[in-house]
């Protein structure tokens, strides 16, 4: 049977790509076989075909116009890698453009992925703000506790929108202080109960 695809998606900094490699463990361990795909990093590659060789976190001040043909191109190369692993697509349900709020799975990306479940990875707003501080390793920027509280209220929003466009669920994965084992458990549940 073809396995379904789930987007996983968190404000910046809230830990999804660490409970994501959580995960990675967690299904080897259960035979749950699973392919992860983080969307920035098919954008910051498709960038670099187009000749920019771009930090991460400089990819959502490039011009929107841009921005747009590029996520239009990760998804389609996404969706195409999915088969008989459950594809999990680690994203955003929005980024924060020079231009605006920017929904990071607009209805045309939403059609290429075809998604079969939106997971919502969050933790306390006090706790992805220490989290954006303490890493300094990214440029993140909005590291105040109002800015994770707004992020996590856009988030979402966005996913609701996500939700009624593609007619399918949202769940929540608590990330909470020193807990992301047991999120990736609840994550991987999650994706057991679609299969
Ligand atoms: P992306 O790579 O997804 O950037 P990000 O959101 O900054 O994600 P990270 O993976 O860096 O952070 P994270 O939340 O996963 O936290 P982490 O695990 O590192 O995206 C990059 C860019 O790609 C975007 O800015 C955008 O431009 C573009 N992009 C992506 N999707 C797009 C889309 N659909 N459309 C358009 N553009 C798109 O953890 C953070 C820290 O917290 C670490 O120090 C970690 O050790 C710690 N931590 C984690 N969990 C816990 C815990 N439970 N307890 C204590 N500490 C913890």
């Amino acid at each position: 049977m073809l396995a379904g695809t789930i987007i996983v998606a968190g404000v910046p900094g809230v830990g999804k790509t660490t409970v994501l490699q959580e995960l990675e463990a967690a299904g080897q361990q259960r035979n749950v076989p699973l392919r992860i795909v983080n969307f920035g990093d098919v954008m910051n590659h498709l960038f670099k075909t187009t000749g920019k060789q771009l930090h991460r976190d400089h990819m959502r001040r490039q011009h929107i116009s841009q921005q747009t043909k590029i996520q239009q191109q990760a998804a389609r190369k996404i969706a195409k890698m999915s088969g008989r692993s459950s594809l999990v697509v680690d994203t955003h349900m929005f980024v924060r453009t020079s231009d605006g709020i920017w929904p990071g799975t607009p209805r045309r990306v939403l059609e290429a992925l075809h998604p079969s479940l939106i997971v919502l990875i969050e933790a306390g707003p006090d706790e992805v703000a220490k989290r954006r501080m303490m890493d300094n390793t990214r440029e993140r920027g909005n590291e105040t506790l109002e800015d994770a509280k707004a992020d996590l209220e856009w988030s979402r929003y966005m996913a609701s929108a996500n939700a009624v466009l593609a007619g399918i669920p949202i769940q929540i994965v608590s990330n909470s202080e020193g807990r992301q084992h047991q999120a990736a458990k609840d994550l991987l549940r999650l994706i057991e109960k679609l299969n």
